[in-house]
């Protein structure tokens, strides 16, 4: 809130698409706890799975027939996953997939891509230094240069940089969010997935997607269905807990088993497939069948087409892709960070300031996507789309 001048909403309680704050206010809610809630705020079935899991215990420190059940159901949904170790966050999803990529290729370097976020892992807490592929630099006070030197930082959809990364030293792994949202909504360009997953091919690296916004999310079974492209190693979270902490990762058994205690590579947590937080990833899942996938690709498609036409000739871009959005103030589509960097942030923070003041609140950055969910109905699309033509022309004025 600070990046649009506004002091942050406090929560009171969620219902459906809105969140209501502690004065009262209602807003149509596109953050949804970044990601989490795809089936809106206090879903029933999500609640009462909750419930009954709390009745029957806590925790275990044991495994549960319902952690089966989930992995069970992540395997069918990403082909490349033929097993899966919970864990509580995506941070801790990521951290944990990369010691497993450099345990599996005996390597210590990984390549992750500019304006890309796999949680606050201290070696991926980088940024680029100066020229195309080289170490990555400490982005936040606290990471050690040791920590992040082995991690070459490239910009998205950079073909070249991917080469040149690759054929400079022995690589363990590239990790990148296939639909990078954390940047703002940037779509791989045509063939750039296939090239990463033809370059760690060639190279001896694993391709580590993490699919910790697009997993659950913009497919059924991932972008690696909506793209077509397996990962070695997959990281999960958001959705797959369902509001509750829950993240996991997963990939080939060949390769899991080398996780502990199955195999040599340390991993563990204690509340790790935690009951109360796999019953609400359950209840979400079973959920989240084609026709929800269709009905939540069709709002996005409605709201991306509204925002469009309430541009007008503005300089706006709407990226979309199912389930997910930004509103770029940028005259060019962006492709990269830089590009989202370039954008006119002020304008966009005068957007969401007015959209707040009209019941809407979207994600206060430009570096984040809007979160839709299947509680958005049509008449809350074009409630959003009548906020938004308002609020542009504030911008304008
Ligand atoms: C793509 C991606 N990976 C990893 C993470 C980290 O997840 P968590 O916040 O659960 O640690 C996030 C969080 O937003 C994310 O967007």
């Amino acid at each position: 809130m600070r990046a649009i001048g506004r002091d942050p909403v406090f929560a009171e309680r969620g219902d459906g698409a809105e969140l209501v704050d502690v004065d009262g206010n209602r807003y149509l809610d596109y953050v949804c706890s970044w990601g989490p809630l795809i089936l809106g705020h206090a879903n029933p079935g999500v609640v009462e799975a909750v419930r009954d899991a709390a009745a029957r215990g806590t925790s275990f420190g044991v495994p549960t027939g319902a952690e089966i059940a989930l992995a069970g159901e992540v395997a069918e949904r990403f082909r490349s996953v033929e097993m899966t170790r919970m864990v509580n966050s995506g941070t801790e999803a990521a951290m944990s997939a990369l010691r497993l990529a450099r345990a599996a290729t005996g390597r210590d370097a990984v390549v992750k891509f500019a304006g890309a976020y796999h949680g606050h892992v201290d070696g991926l807490l980088a940024e680029a230094g100066s020229g195309l592929a080289t170490h990555g630099l400490p982005a936040s006070p606290g990471v050690t240069a040791a920590q992040t030197a082995e991690t070459v930082v490239v910009p998205w959809n950079d073909s070249d940089a991917v080469r040149a990364a690759l054929a400079e030293r022995p690589v363990a792994a590239i990790i990148a969010e296939p639909v990078p949202a954390n940047m703002g909504v940037v779509q791989p360009r045509k063939g750039f997935l296939e090239l990463l997953r033809a370059a760690a091919d060639e190279h001896g690296a694993l391709l580590v997607l993490d699919e910790v916004i697009s997993g659950f999310r913009v497919a059924r079974g991932g972008a690696q269905e909506l793209y077509g492209v397996d990962a070695d190693l997959t990281v999960m979270g958001k959705v797959l807990g369902g509001g509750l902490p829950a993240a996991a990762f997963g990939g080939r058994r060949e390769l899991m088993e080398r996780v502990a205690p199955a195999g040599d590579v340390y991993q563990a947590g204690t509340l790790s497939g935690n009951p109360l937080a796999v019953a609400a990833g359950l209840a979400t899942l079973v959920q989240l069948d084609a026709a929800a996938y269709g009905r939540l690709g069709a709002l996005t498609g409605r709201l991306a087409a509204g925002l469009r036409e309430a541009a007008g000739d503005r300089p706006v871009q709407v990226a979309s892709v199912c389930g997910l959005l930004t509103v770029f103030f940028n005259d060019e589509p962006v492709s990269d960070f830089a590009a989202a960097s370039a954008c006119d942030l002020d304008a966009h923070a005068r957007f969401c300031r007015a959209l707040l003041e009209r019941g809407v609140y979207a994600p206060p950055s430009q570096f984040e996507a809007w979160f839709l969910s299947l509680a958005h109905d049509e008449a809350a699309i074009d409630r959003t789309v009548e906020a938004a033509a308002e609020a542009f022309q504030d911008v304008s004025a």
